[in-house]
């Protein structure tokens, strides 16, 4: 930029100072001069955030094999509302965790011996040793980590990142992590406590979009919860929905609900979920609106991802989180899987009808 030499000697001629002298820019209130140059070309809006371009690379090339949308973003996205949700807007005289912390990482081997963390372990354990490697807060990792994992699913939007969360946290006690066997009562009291409506936990579960199980029936460790696993769209919405005729693999597990089909595990409170007056609305609207469903979701992870920090204490950082790969073909809605008709959806909004035949 040219430096705006004379303008006083401008000013005092009566120049028009908004204009300035030819080929000199002035600098304006909006312009992005704030930006800092990471190197390579990168840029973020504060240099505090210039170190998460080289977490950026090892993760994609080392955590997420390349890019790519598999297990580990899927336990990457799971443990971020794993570690977050144990909070208490109540707090009922006891410390019932501290949100968005990082705890689960920083205190792995306490809180992923908890039942509903199983299968966490080694996602956590990896994120703790990057926390040590970069100097940077288990929370700040913990909520990175996800955001960067869900980029690489197509359909996916660009979660926010925020970094500055404490260096230190306690170790949330247990039982403060819905189960896939609890009632809806259950959840939503939970959920609430925690500070989310009913509609933000519907609106957090198209997580499960991208979701496998391995746990609920170990026999068939790996079965994914909707057809399009790797793509994170509103076919888990639709397919919830379907009338349930079978279980894939060894019978009723507790936790699990009849399935629509021999390839996918419903979890039961998916199931009670998607059909419950408090929830059912909220769910069937986003079986045929993508766009809703994924502005929805950031605000919302955006809220499970600063869940109890101080907001004054962090920084954003989300222009370090990559543009996520879109969908082979976009679809705004779901399609009905292959042999089923709309008699077999349980459509359960009343006086909502979805656009099927
Ligand atoms: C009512 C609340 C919820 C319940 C009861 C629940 C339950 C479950 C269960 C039982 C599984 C299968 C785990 C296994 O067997 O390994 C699962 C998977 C998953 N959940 Fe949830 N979940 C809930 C909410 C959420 C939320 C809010 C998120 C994220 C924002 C989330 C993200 C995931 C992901 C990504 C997976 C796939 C994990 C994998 O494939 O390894 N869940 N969930
Ligand atoms: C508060 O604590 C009491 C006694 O431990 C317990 O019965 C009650 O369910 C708790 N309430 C909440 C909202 O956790
Ligand atoms: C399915 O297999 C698992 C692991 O062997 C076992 O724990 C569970 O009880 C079995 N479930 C049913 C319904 O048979
Ligand atoms: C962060 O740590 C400070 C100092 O220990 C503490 O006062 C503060 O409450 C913590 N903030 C959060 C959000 O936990």
């Amino acid at each position: 930029m040219r430096v705006c030499r004379g303008m006083v000697w401008m000013v005092l001629l009566g120049a028009n100072l908004l204009h300035g002298p030819p080929g000199c820019v002035l600098a304006t209130p909006t312009s992005s001069s704030k930006q800092v140059h990471c190197g390579a070309g990168r840029t973020a809006e504060n240099n505090k955030c210039c170190k998460f371009y080289d977490i950026l690379d090892d993760l994609q090339t080392n955590l997420f094999n390349g890019g790519e949308c598999d297990a580990e973003t899927r336990e990457a996205l799971r443990l971020m509302f794993h570690d977050a949700i144990s909070y208490s807007t109540t707090k009922n005289g006891t410390f019932m965790g501290g949100g968005a912390d990082g705890s689960i990482v920083e205190h792995a081997e306490i809180e992923t011996a908890y039942a509903e963390n199983v299968g966490l372990d080694d996602m956590a354990f990896e994120q703790q040793a990057l926390a040590k490697k970069y100097s940077i807060p288990y929370g700040d990792i913990l909520h990175f980590t996800g955001a960067v994992g869900l980029s690489n699913c197509p359909g996916a939007p660009r979660l926010r990142f925020f970094a500055g969360r404490n260096k230190t946290s306690k170790p949330a006690p247990d039982g403060l992590v819905p189960a896939p066997f609890h009632s809806v009562d259950t959840i939503l009291a939970r959920m609430k406590d925690a500070g989310f409506s009913p509609d933000e936990l519907v609106t957090l579960l198209a997580s499960h979009s991208i979701g496998t199980q391995h746990t609920v029936d170990p026999t068939i460790d790996g079965m994914p919860l909707d057809s399009t696993p790797a793509q994170f769209d509103t076919q888990f919405y639709l397919e919830v929905l379907l009338e349930g005729v079978g279980f894939p693999g060894n019978g009723s597990n507790r936790g699990e609900a009849l399935s629509s089909s021999p390839h996918q595990l419903r979890i039961q409170s998916d199931y009670n979920l998607a059909r419950d007056s408090r929830t059912s609305c909220a769910w069937q609207s986003y079986i045929t609106d993508q766009e809703k469903m994924n502005h929805d979701f950031v605000k919302v992870m955006h809220k499970v991802s600063t869940l109890g920090q101080d907001m004054s204490n962090l920084v954003d950082c989300s222009d370090v989180v990559p543009a996520p790969k879109s969908l082979p073909r976009f679809q705004k809605s779901a399609a009905l899987p292959p042999g089923k008709s709309i008699d077999d959806i349980e459509t359960s909004c009343a006086g909502h009808s979805l656009p099927f035949s």
